[in-house]
């Protein structure tokens, strides 16, 4: 009966919050598909990572690829192999880095496509 009396109260607690107090930092998956990680990739890894027969990389042009393929590419991100580092070519940056991996690994959030800054429209 102890036990009932316990549950009842914590279910009042629980309905009884209705506003979300956050102290301190917003929550940390803000970073998204479309605003943070597809003008990353495309700018540094389309140009080898897109659906080309004669291509040995998987494709990350679309969000359903690389939402599928995220953990490697933070993986590879993280462990430096990716981009390939080309004759005066520095890489990544660390915030691009920072946020492909954020993105990569934070969830992999769609985003808004509305609001995509590195696309054609
Ligand atoms: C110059 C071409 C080139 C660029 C630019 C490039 N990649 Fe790659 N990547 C490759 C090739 C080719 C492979 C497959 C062969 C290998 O593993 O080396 C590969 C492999 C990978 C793999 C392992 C899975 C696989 O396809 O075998 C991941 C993950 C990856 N790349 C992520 C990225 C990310 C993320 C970027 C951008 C930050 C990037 N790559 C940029 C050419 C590229």
């Amino acid at each position: 009966m102890e036990r009932a009396g316990l549950v009842l109260a914590a279910a009042v607690v629980v309905g009884g919050c209705g506003t979300q107090v956050y102290e301190g930092d917003p929550p940390a998956a803000s970073y998204t598909y479309y605003q943070d990680a597809k003008p990353i990739l495309d700018a540094s890894c389309v140009e080898c990572h897109r659906a080309d027969p004669s291509s040995e990389a998987i494709p990350l042009e679309t969000y359903a690829q690389a939402y599928l393929f995220r953990d490697v590419v933070a993986e590879s991100v993280l462990d430096g192999s990716m981009p390939p580092r080309r004759d005066h070519e520095p890489g990544l940056s660390d915030d691009d880095a920072r946020a492909l991996v954020g993105w990569a690994t934070e969830g992999g959030l769609m985003g808004d496509p509305g609001v995509d800054v590195g696309g054609t429209e």
